[in-house]
């Protein structure tokens, strides 16, 4: 209903060409978790939910921003752009802040949002929000920068204005993401190959665990900081680039030279998922879905036990998932702390397969999950009248 009611109160203004409607896709990250910002490899997808931005010019001095999904409305002050809110309208503030210092001017800009991607579960509803703002602003400005950049803009965007630390596979997903295709990103040199996802037997499903636990923000900056640590202590004895230049049997050395235990097994995660990486997109280029699912199970286990970003929730759905029939591959996407999986799953089994999986869940933790088919084909557009 409030997906209606936002298209309608738009429908006028695109049509008199007085207001432009934009849609940016969340992503789901089929691989490689907690190694973008290493500099290491990435398997992510753009999917159909995600979010749209109406924006129409006003001339009135001010930045009113507002969110049809929580019905609230942020007005200030056009020169106040700089100064966070501590609320969801940081994120295209921060887009703001970042194109004005880049030249951007307007004397009044209005801004409607709405989303279908449920939020903080994972599936970067936040860096949709930022790449739907920066690709619309980019284009009815004629700003004229091209998608590395804007997705450089909106990563530091978040990192600076909203105060997480985060890699740039999100926004970089979101700015190319390709219908029925998944991007393997090199995060270092920020080059992706676009890989076809065909398959007949196997579709993708979303299950949400509708948990989301606190400081998943500072546990996250605090992963970060972990890895920056086990990079200055090889540092201490070999000149590496970035960790993610490092793959899983260089850990057989690597180890030797870190004392901490809990260091070892950051590093342990992020050479093994940069190899699995790549090997799952060896297995999606020759159609193996049987080992690329096996790849995903392997990840989420080095997500949980190596590096720390699982929880309760999250495993009783991938355990399920396992002991499923029909399900190929689960693991936990995103940052972690809660939120989503994702699940590689026979085709025409996917209802069976939900009912069960959610009914497990609800018996072992109480807690009502919802699952979501997925399909590729969320890609950063602007949407014609
Ligand atoms: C969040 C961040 C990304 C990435 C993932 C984990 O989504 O925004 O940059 O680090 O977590 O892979």
């Amino acid at each position: 209903m409030i997906k209606k009611e936002f298209f309608s109160a738009c429908q006028s203004f695109i049509t008199k060409h007085e207001g432009f409607l934009y849609f940016a896709p969340g992503r789901v990250n089929l691989l490689g978790d907690h190694t973008d910002y290493t500099g290491g490899h990435v398997l992510p997808i753009g999917i159909q939910y995600g979010t749209w931005l109406f924006i129409r010019l006003t001339g009135n001095d001010k930045i009113t921003l507002s969110t049809k999904n929580l019905n609230q409305t942020v007005t200030i002050d056009k020169d106040n752009y700089n100064k966070p809110t501590k609320s969801w309208a940081d994120y295209p503030l921060g887009i703001l802040n970042e194109l004005i210092a880049k030249g951007l001017q307007f004397t009044g800009i209005e801004m409607v949002f709405y989303g279908d991607l449920p939020i903080g579960a994972g599936l970067a509803s936040s860096a949709s929000m930022e790449m739907v703002t920066a690709f619309a602003l980019n284009d009815l400005f004629s700003m004229r920068i091209d998608k590395p950049n804007l997705s450089k803009i909106a990563q530091h965007a978040e990192q600076e204005f909203v105060g997480v630390s985060c890699g740039i596979m999100d926004q970089y997903c979101i700015a190319f993401s390709q219908e029925n295709h998944a991007l393997l990103i090199d995060c270092h040199s920020l080059e992706h190959q676009a890989i076809p996802i065909e398959s007949k037997e196997y579709s993708l499903l979303i299950i949400d665990s509708k948990v989301k636990h606190k400081l998943s923000g500072s546990i996250y900056n605090k992963r970060v900081n972990e890895l920056k640590k086990v990079k200055q202590l090889i540092n201490g004895y070999f000149e590496i680039p970035y960790l993610g230049s490092l793959k899983g049997e260089d850990y057989d050395w690597l180890d030797k030279l870190i004392e901490s235990d809990l260091l070892k097994q950051r590093l342990r995660h992020v050479v093994n998922e940069n190899t699995r990486v790549e090997l799952a997109a060896e297995c999606l280029k020759n159609h193996d879905f049987k080992s690329f699912g096996k790849l995903m199970f392997d990840s989420h286990e080095s997500l949980a036990l190596d590096f720390g970003v699982s929880c309760k929730e999250l495993d009783v759905l991938v355990d399920t998932a396992a002991r499923t029939d029909g399900v190929a591959g689960a693991r936990m996407t995103g940052a972690g702390f809660g939120g989503c999986t994702i699940n590689l799953v026979e085709k025409g089994a996917e209802e069976d397969i939900k009912k069960r999986i959610l009914a497990d869940y609800k018996q072992k933790t109480g807690n009502e999950g919802v699952a979501y088919n997925i399909r590729l084909e969320g890609t950063l557009h602007k949407v014609e009248a």
